[in-house]
């Protein structure tokens, strides 16, 4: 099923030269199955002609509250009736102060006073408005009444300048949206996570490694974040972007992921570690860069300690999670982890099925016994995993 599959969103467009990044939200939008109802600001067609939106979305573009077209005769109510959500990006100063008012004298105001959904704004100005005593108060009045502001980000400005005030990318834009219609199972959690592999250095500029990508565990932790908690990600070194709203601490070797994650313990109601952790590390990295000089060498090699085992064991554990990335006999491999390492869940996959992939085939094994997940891209399974977990977690 596709990401918004029935959802019906009124985007609304008003007046600021982010309106181009409107026409890209659609079509990501549509692609994603969802039902678009277009609604224009006089000031939003003078940056993006209302075609453009029609062709995109296939239907008529409004803008007028009297439009005649209307089956009611009532654009406002027509249009915010059943709508699963409204968002308006971009979200002008003008507009976010008609908001914080209450004021509604065309199509776009109106119907977002007449609406009975969730309303999604996207600021977009210049630095100095956005920074402005006014349009502070407006936001916090918007948040206050219950209205989620998307940004804005900071970085090059149209008119020139730097700071905040850019509305974020379509694609930002398009994963917040999925986020936010994402059910809060995990509402009030904290959750601990680990990714990624770890690095073992040999000397300044060698090390051992594996191949993890870190984008299932990266994964997890967007999805625990939609689904509400409070997530702080440890990674390993990977080339990914943090998730929004994500506490990220970067850390190379297992002995310092194991340090962080010790930190960062106390009050966690969950741990999952997603990591590709080294099993073993050198005894000792040399402290200048290893010369060949013709002769064989050995690496001496040290176990590393199990953090996932050691958070288990800890007194007041979390609810832990473990994976078992396996080549063979996923079922007995992974079973026999969750009761070695004593874990209310394991998630196993096989390593043909997905370890650097966007894609993933993962089977989740807790004492009821094994549950197959369908394949599906990792932040899909990701959400699932969180739905199991969600259902396994005493209730509050
Ligand atoms: O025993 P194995 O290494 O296969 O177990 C995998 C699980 O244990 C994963 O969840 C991994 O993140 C975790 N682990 C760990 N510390 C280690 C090794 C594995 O936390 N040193």
């Amino acid at each position: 099923m596709a990401e918004f599959s029935g959802k019906r969103i009124v985007l609304g467009i008003t007046g600021g030269v982010a309106a181009y990044k409107a026409a890209e939200l659609v079509r990501l939008l549509i692609k994603a199955d969802a039902i678009v109802d277009v609604v224009l600001t006089a000031a939003g067609e003078h940056f993006v002609g209302s075609a453009t939106f029609q062709a995109l979305t296939g239907k008529p573009v409004w803008s007028d509250l009297w439009d005649a077209r209307s089956p009611g005769g009532m654009a406002h109510i027509d249009l915010s009736r059943g709508a699963d959500a409204v968002l308006v990006a971009p979200a002008s100063a003008d507009f976010l102060a008609k908001l914080a008012h209450g004021q509604a004298d065309d199509l776009l105001s109106t119907l977002c006073l007449a609406r009975a959904c969730p309303l999604l704004v996207a600021p977009a100005m210049n630095r100095q408005m956005w920074e402005q005593a006014p349009t502070r108060r407006n936001a916090r009045q918007l948040a206050d009444d219950g209205i989620f502001l998307l940004g804005p980000a900071s970085g090059e400005q149209a008119c020139g300048e730097v700071g905040p005030g850019r509305m974020l990318e379509a694609f930002e834009l398009f994963d917040a949206l999925a986020a936010f219609f994402q059910p809060k199972l995990l509402a009030g959690r904290t959750v601990l996570l680990t990714a990624g592999p770890t690095f073992e250095a040999i000397d300044p500029v060698r090390g051992l490694t594996n191949s993890s990508s870190g984008k299932m565990g990266f994964a997890l932790a967007r999805a625990c974040q939609e689904a509400g908690a409070a997530v702080t990600l440890v990674s390993g070194p990977v080339a990914l972007q943090t998730p929004r709203g994500v506490t990220r601490i970067d850390v190379e070797s297992a002995g310092q992921m194991r340090e962080a994650v010790l930190n960062e313990l106390p009050g966690q109601d969950l741990f999952i570690a997603v990591a590709a952790v080294a099993d073993y590390r050198p005894a000792k990295s040399e402290h200048d860069k290893i010369k060949k000089d013709g002769k064989a060498k050995t690496l001496e090699l040290l176990q590393n300690p199990d953090i996932l085992a050691e958070v288990a064991a800890s007194p007041d554990a979390p609810f832990c999670v473990g994976f078992a990335a396996e080549s063979q006999n996923l079922a007995e491999y992974a079973e026999g982890k969750r009761r070695a390492k004593k874990l209310p869940l394991v998630v196993g996959n096989l390593v043909q099925d997905g370890l650097s992939g966007d894609a993933n085939l993962v089977t989740l094994f807790d004492a009821q016994g094994a549950h197959p997940l369908p394949s599906a891209a990792k932040l899909v399974v990701a959400r699932a995993i969180v739905a199991h977990i969600a259902a396994m977690l005493s209730p509050r």
